[in-house]
C-alpha cells in the first residue's frame, strides 16, 4: 500500500462527523460549548491551529447567534480530542429552523439526540429524528438536565420507543434527579460517578469520584447527600436497584450492529451545564460512532478510502460577507484527499472546475483550507453560481451522488409583487433562490409560472426570501400566508390528483420537477387522505432529482 493510501485510511479512521438534534432549550449550545472545551485546541475545518483567544471567540460568536436567532455563518465546528478529529455539524435551530437543518443531516454519519429530562421527546427532535431514521443514521442519546427535577428515566426510555420507535440501551443510569441527583452508574465499567455541581462552569474538570460498584458499602452511605439523610439514601438506593434489575431483565442488550443501523440508541444521562457526564459520553461516542461511511450514487457504494476525491454540496449560503455579496457552497467530502487548487469535475455541468478558494469559517473570519479528508466539510466560494444543492464534484468519471431531497414544508405563502413591471426580475429571483434552497416553489396546475405557491420548513425562510429579493434583485414583494400545514409527495400507480382538488381541505400543486404535491390544511385532513386513499403513499421528501 502506498504511503498516501495509508495516510488517507488513517485520516478516515480518526474522523467522526455528526450533528446534534434537539428541541430549542434542551441545551444544545451548552453541550456544544462543553464538547469544545474538551477539544482544547479549537479550530474549524482545515489544518489551522487555534489561536489562544479562540475559545473566547467561539462562545462570543455563539452569543451573537443566540441573540440574533440566526446562524451567521459556520457550518461545522472541528476539534480534536485524544487524536480523534471531530466534525460537529451545525444544525440551525430556534427561529431559524429551516430546510437547511434537515439538509445538514445529509452530511452527517451519526446524530446525537439531546433530550431535556423534564420534557422528553419534543416536536423538533421528532422531526429531525425522522430524517436521521430515513438515512439510517446511528443515534446516540444524551438525556440532559438531570440536576433539575426530571421524569422517571424508565418513562423516558419508554417514550423513545413509543414516539420514535427506537429501542434504547442505557450506557449509564441515573441515581435520583433534581436536588436528589446523586450521579450516574456506568453499566459497562460498573463504576459510580458522583455528581458535583460545576459552580464556576468555566473549565474542563476531572469528573467526580468513582466507586467500585453498587454493592460497595460506601455506596449506600454516600446517597444521603449533604444532610447525610439515611432515609433518603435508602429510598434512592432501593429505587435505583429496582430500576437496574428491571433493565438487566427486560432491557435491550448492547448490540453494536443494531446501533450502527439506527435500530438501537445508546443512552447517557448527565447535565451539560454542570459538565457532568459529558466527557464519558464523548469518549464512548468516539469509540462507538462510525467513521465516515461509504456513499451511494444509486448504483454503487463509493468507499471513502477510494483515492479519488469526491464530495457533494449540501448547503448554499449567500451574502455571508455582505460587503462582497458572495455565495458559498458547503461540501461534505466523501472520498479521497482534498487539496487546494485541485481540478475536479462538476458532474452536472460536465465541466472541470478548479477548487481555488476553499474556506473554513470561524465566526466571521475566513481561513483558506489547504487540505481536508473524507468526513470534513469545507466551503467553496462560488463566484459564478455554478453549484447547487445536491451537486457532485469529483475526480471520478461519471460519478453523481444521489442528491439531497426536498423536505416537506410546513409553511406556505403566495407572493404579491408591489411593482408589476418587475415581474421578470421576480421570476428570475424566485428561480435562483429556490435553486439555492431558500424556499420551495410549487406551480398551480395549468397556470405555468403564474402565481406560484411558496413552501418553507421554517417561517423565517420567507423573511430571508423577501430580504434577498429586494437586496439582490431590487424586487419588493409582500408575502401572504396560506392556511396549509403539510405537504406530501405522492407515490402510486394511479395518482388521480384531481381527487384532492375536490375537497376543501387539500389541493394539488406541482413541484419544480413536475411531481404532484398535495397540500393539507390540517393534520386531520392529511390523516383522512392517508386512511382513505390506500392506493397511494404520502411521502415527506421529494424524490431527489437526478441531474441529467
Ligand atoms: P439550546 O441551545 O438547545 O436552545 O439550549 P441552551 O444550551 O441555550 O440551554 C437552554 C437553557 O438550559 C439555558 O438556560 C441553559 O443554561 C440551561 N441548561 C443547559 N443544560 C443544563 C443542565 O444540564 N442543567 C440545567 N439546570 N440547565 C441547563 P437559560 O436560563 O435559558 O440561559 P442561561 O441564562 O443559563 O445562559
Amino acid at each position: 500500500m502506498s504511503d498516501s493510501i495509508v495516510k488517507l485510511k488513517e485520516e478516515i479512521q480518526r474522523r467522526r462527523t455528526f450533528a446534534i438534534i434537539s428541541h430549542p432549550d434542551a441545551g444544545k449550545t451548552t453541550l456544544t460549548e462543553k464538547l469544545l472545551l474538551y477539544g482544547g485546541a479549537i479550530h474549524l475545518a482545515g489544518a489551522v491551529r487555534a489561536k489562544a483567544n479562540q475559545r473566547h471567540t467561539t462562545s462570543d460568536w455563539m452569543e451573537i447567534e443566540k441573540q440574533r436567532g440566526i446562524s451567521i455563518s459556520t457550518s461545522v465546528l472541528q476539534f480534536e480530542y485524544n487524536g480523534t478529529i471531530i466534525n460537529l455539524l451545525d444544525t440551525p435551530g430556534h427561529k431559524d429552523f429551516s430546510e437547511d437543518t434537515y439538509r445538514t443531516l445529509m452530511a452527517a454519519d451519526a446524530a446525537v439526540m439531546l433530550i431535556d429530562a423534564a420534557k422528553g421527546v419534543e416536536p423538533q427532535t421528532r422531526k429531525l429524528f425522522e430524517v436521521c431514521r430515513m438515512r439510517g443514521l446511528p443515534i446516540f442519546t444524551f438525556i440532559n438536565k438531570m440536576d433539575r427535577p426530571s421524569r422517571e428515566p424508565l418513562d423516558l426510555l419508554d417514550e423513545l420507543e413509543k414516539v420514535l420507535g427506537i429501542r434504547s440501551c442505557p450506557m449509564t443510569w441515573p441515581i435520583g434527579s433534581g436536588d436528589r441527583f446523586r450521579g450516574v452508574f456506568d453499566r459497562q465499567s460498573q463504576e459510580i460517578h458522583f455528581f458535583q455541581k460545576d459552580s464556576d462552569q468555566k473549565g474542563k474538570r476531572i469528573e467526580s469520584k468513582k466507586m467500585a460498584g453498587v454493592d460497595d458499602p460506601e455506596f449506600l452511605k454516600s446517597l444521603g447527600g449533604e444532610r447525610q439523610d439515611e432515609y433518603e439514601a435508602k429510598e434512592l438506593y432501593d429505587q435505583f436497584k429496582t430500576e437496574l434489575e428491571l433493565l438487566e431483565m427486560a432491557g435491550d442488550a448492547f448490540d453494536w450492529d443494531r446501533i450502527l443501523k439506527g435500530d438501537l440508541t445508546p443512552v447517557f444521562f448527565g447535565s451539560a451545564m454542570n459538565n457532568f457526564g459529558v466527557e464519558r459520553f464523548l469518549t464512548r461516542f468516539i469509540e462507538l460512532a462510525p467513521e465516515p461511511a461509504p456513499r451511494s450514487d444509486g448504483e454503487r457504494e463509493i468507499d471513502p478510502a477510494q483515492p479519488k476525491f469526491s464530495a457533494f454540496v449540501f448547503k448554499i449560503q449567500a451574502n455571508m460577507d455582505p460587503a462582497h455579496r458572495d455565495r458559498v457552497a458547503f461540501i461534505r467530502i466523501c472520498s479521497g484527499r482534498f487539496a487546494r487548487n485541485m481540478l475536479v469535475k462538476h458532474s452536472r455541468l460536465e465541466k472541470d472546475i478548479k477548487l481555488a478558494m476553499p474556506v473554513s469559517f470561524f465566526g466571521q473570519e475566513r481561513v483558506v483550507v489547504e487540505e481536508a479528508w473524507p468526513g470534513d466539510v469545507i466551503g467553496l466560494v462560488d463566484t459564478n453560481s455554478s453549484l447547487r444543492i445536491g451537486d457532485t464534484i469529483t475526480e471520478m468519471k461519471g460519478l453523481e451522488y444521489k442528491g439531497v431531497p426536498s423536505f416537506s414544508p410546513e409553511h406556505f405563502a403566495s407572493v404579491l409583487i408591489l411593482d408589476p413591471m418587475k415581474r421578470k426580475q421576480l421570476q428570475k429571483g424566485l428561480d435562483q433562490l429556490a435553486e439555492e434552497g431558500v424556499v420551495q416553489i410549487y406551480r398551480q396546475r395549468g397556470m405555468g409560472d403564474k402565481d406560484p405557491v411558496l413552501g418553507a420548513v421554517g417561517a423565517l425562510q420567507f423573511e430571508v426570501l423577501q430580504h434577498r429579493l429586494k437586496a439582490e434583485y431590487s424586487v419588493d414583494i409582500r408575502i401572504e400566508r396560506l392556511p396549509y400545514q403539510h405537504a406530501r409527495w405522492l407515490k402510486g400507480a394511479n395518482l388521480d390528483a384531481d381527487r384532492f382538488e375536490r375537497r376543501e381541505d387539500s389541493r394539488c400543486l406541482l413541484d419544480r420537477d413536475e411531481n404532484p404535491v398535495i397540500l393539507f390544511k390540517s393534520d386531520w385532513a392529511m390523516r383522512w387522505a392517508v386512511d382513505n386513499y390506500k392506493d397511494l403513499e404520502f411521502l415527506t421528501t421529494a424524490p431527489p432529482k437526478r441531474n441529467s
